[in-house]
């Protein structure tokens, strides 16, 4: 094994950098090990058990955001990237290892925005997207065969969208299950943030004062399901609705199989997406909730789910495939996109676990 003069250094540069990447939750679900100039990249399935995580699907974009990022910051150091995914078909959290090569510094725009890119659950604006940007993020589906990118636009069909996309905040508040599992991963305050630097912090949900009191009351399942029979969950649901529809477009991803390789690729494609959007000043907020229970309930993962939410989820998934034009393939990722003020807050990130197979 050769081992390049202070590859080390350059690889804990790359990964530092990389995981800038967005995870469910904010649980970023990988650590590393690094042999040469090889680094091995693994998912922690048990830090992210959440039902919408269901099969890994979520960990997997998230690790093709990250995997997207190591690329960036490999062409900055110089070196060019060899992507092998799933390796060791004995050993399923072994998602890829990424072999170095040294070549040209090579700058891109997208690099300089991994560490700005963020989850922006503000309200937006209803300044529509210029031509340009537009053309600037469909072209980027080019260079993943088999996958497309709708964004839509129309007034009524944003509406529609918003309303099905926000059923999910029903399911959430209405099913114990689900219920529990939110509200373990919420960060309530800075000081929890500082420490555990993971997990879904207060702060960036944005919740205007109101429900911001509601909010910390739900965690609660008797109070969650009191107020349920007052019909808070609708109320949310129809008030996350009008934020959603509001923006300038909602964008959905259509992969062409649910192969795991694919959705690594998925979340390549995501996140050249999103920090496509950063490089031109626009806002993003994945709004992946529907789709991911319409695969557990695809797959009948869970006896939980009353007839009424089963029911909630199926059309929310027919009426997403509709309004988004999708004729074929499979919707992996829903999100908004549009012009907003910066957000209250941002997720941290913990340092990135690197195993090496020699002294350092
Ligand atoms: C696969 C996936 C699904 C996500 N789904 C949602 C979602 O439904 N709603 C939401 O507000 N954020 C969603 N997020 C965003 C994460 O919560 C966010 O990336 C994480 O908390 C880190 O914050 P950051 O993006 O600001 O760095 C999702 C992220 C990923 C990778």
């Amino acid at each position: 094994m050769w081992h390049l003069e202070g590859v080390d250094d350059v690889i804990k540069r790359i990964l530092e950098t990389a995981i800038y990447a967005p995870s469910g939750d904010n649980m970023q679900p990988w650590r590393f090990e690094v042999s040469g100039n090889t680094i091995s990249i693994f998912n922690i399935p048990e830090r992210d058990q959440i039902l919408y995580n269901f099969e890994q699907r979520g960990s997997l974009i998230a690790h093709g955001a990250l995997i997207e990022n190591i690329t960036l910051a490999a062409l900055h150091e110089g070196y060019t990237t060899y992507v092998n995914l799933f390796p060791d078909k004995m050993n399923i959290d072994l998602t890829a290892k990424i072999q170095l090569e040294k070549s040209v510094v090579s700058e891109n725009e997208l690099y300089t925005v991994i560490t700005h890119r963020c989850t922006n659950r503000k309200p937006y604006s209803a300044i529509l997207l210029t031509e340009d940007q537009k053309d600037k993020l469909l072209r980027l589906k080019e260079d993943f065969p088999g996958f497309d990118l709708k964004l839509v636009e129309s007034i009524d069909e944003k509406k529609k969208l918003a309303e099905t996309i926000s059923t999910n905040e029903i399911i959430l508040l209405e099913n114990r299950t689900l219920h529990d599992m939110f509200f373990k991963q919420i960060v309530w305050s800075e000081k929890e943030e500082r420490k555990k630097k993971s997990g879904l912090y207060l702060k960036t949900l944005e919740l205007p004062p109101p429900a911001r009191i509601i909010f910390r009351l739900l965690r609660w399942w008797k109070i969650a399901q009191f107020l349920g029979r007052l019909g808070i969950p609708k109320k949310v649901a129809s008030e996350n609705a009008k934020v959603y529809s509001a923006a300038a477009a909602i964008g959905a991803i259509v992969m062409p199989d649910e192969g795991d390789a694919t959705y690594i690729f998925c979340g390549r494609l995501f996140q050249r997406i999103w920090l496509q959007a950063t490089a031109m000043g626009l806002s993003m907020q994945p709004l992946a909730g529907i789709i991911y229970l319409h695969r557990v309930a695809k797959k009948r993962a869970i006896s939980g789910f009353s007839d009424y939410h089963l029911k909630l989820i199926w059309n929310a998934y027919s009426s997403i495939i509709k309004s988004s034009a999708v004729d074929s393939g499979i919707l992996a990722m829903v999100f908004r996109i549009g012009i907003a003020n910066k957000p209250s807050a941002y997720s941290s990130r913990r340092l990135p676990e690197i195993q090496y197979d020699h002294p350092i």
